[in-house]
């Protein structure tokens, strides 16, 4: 059984396979309107959402399934205190498949030690969203025709924003990728993703300080948005959050092909007036995360019993009780789990759930 909770839970392989298939579906969608029928999907969903809940949705829908869950997890037993555990062990006894997003760090790789079922990551805190990766990648293959030889400039919240620090992974599995970094001091990637990823997977980068002085050398310019639910400190989301605004005005210097994706929804990072340029994908974008997720739970529950797409043994796991890991949105911090840690090859202790500096 596969779940998948961070982009590398897919191989190489596994990704172009989704990828073909949501292109397929695109292509012949009566061929698979059917296809899942009398399955049913869980979207557990404890934090808010419009496109990945949705789009969830629609996906099982269109395939033929039904879809039961919740969006405000007040309403639930979790408000008496139901651990994600728990919850898990229940709701896989009504559905086939479980599609998760939680505000804390680490909740769907507890949910999938505890499940029999697959399980799906729809974004945990600042930590992974790879369904958005995903729709990411088929995305670029339908802009621009390919993934590999592009370069990629990551403009805005690159600390905190989820989608970005998925996406970045998911690119080491591909070829000529470079990457171009472009955000305020205080909102610059984390160095774990810098050196553990890129610097690991050989794949260059480089921060510059505005989209001025590098649009030009853009096959993608992904946008993200400074989310104030992200900030311990209003002060600094104060200063920060006009930075880095997308206008017509800034188009000028782009390619004539490229593609302009955000992960949504946009304050004021992109002007609305960019909307009307054909480069603008992030609409587009909305709809390829529908097909990509029709791909994703159907190539999921056809590889439930298949053990060459299992989810690998995590082997590097080790518990040590007398080890804390300090982020406070850790799901480890507000459920009883057990303490899980991993080491990176430079010798990096880290915590397995949210994947936090421990020594
Ligand atoms: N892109 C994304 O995750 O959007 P939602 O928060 O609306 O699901």
């Amino acid at each position: 059984m596969k779940h998948l909770i961070d982009p590398t839970d897919l191989t190489r392989q596994e990704t172009d396979s989704i990828i073909a298939l949501a292109e397929d579906i695109i292509a012949h969608r009566e061929k698979y309107r059917d296809s899942l029928k009398y399955h049913k999907l869980a979207t557990l969903f404890y934090e808010p959402s419009t496109r990945t809940r949705l789009s969830f949705t629609s996906a099982m829908m269109e395939l033929g399934g039904n879809v039961l869950g919740f969006s405000d997890a007040k309403n639930t037993s979790v408000s008496k205190g139901e651990t994600v555990a728990d919850t898990v062990r229940v709701v896989e006894n009504f559905v086939d498949v479980v599609a998760m997003r939680h505000p804390l760090e680490g909740a769907p790789f507890v949910a999938s030690r505890a499940a029999h079922i697959p399980i799906i990551n729809a974004g945990d805190g600042s930590h992974a969203h790879p369904t958005q990766t995903l729709t990411d990648l088929l995305t670029i293959k339908r802009e621009l025709g390919h993934i590999n030889d592009i370069t990629i400039g990551f403009c805005g919240d690159l600390k905190f924003g989820r989608t970005v620090h998925s996406l970045i992974k998911a690119l080491t599995k591909f070829d000529g990728i470079k990457i171009i970094l472009i955000a305020p001091p205080e909102l610059r990637l984390p160095d774990y993703i810098k050196t553990d990823v890129c610097d690991k997977q050989n794949m260059p980068y480089r921060e510059v300080s505005t989209i001025e002085e590098v649009i030009g050398e853009l096959d993608v310019l992904y946008m993200t948005r400074v989310q104030q639910e992200r900030f311990l400190d209003l002060e600094e989301f104060e200063r920060v959050k006009d930075s880095f605004v997308l206008d017509c005005e800034k188009m000028k210097g782009a390619k004539k092909k490229m593609a302009i994706l955000h992960p949504l929804p946009r304050v004021n990072e992109i002007l609305p007036e960019v909307d009307e340029d054909p480069r603008a994908a992030y609409f587009r974008q909305v709809a390829n995360g529908k097909f990509v997720r029709m791909a994703l739970i159907y190539s999921l529950l056809k590889w439930k019993d298949d053990p060459e797409h299992a989810s690998p043994e995590r082997t590097d796991l080790y518990k040590d009780s007398s080890l804390q890991c300090k982020n406070p949105k850790c799901i480890c911090n507000h459920e009883k789990v057990d303490p899980l840690f991993h080491k990176t090859d430079d010798g990096t202790v880290r915590c397995a759930y949210c994947d936090s500096k421990i020594a």
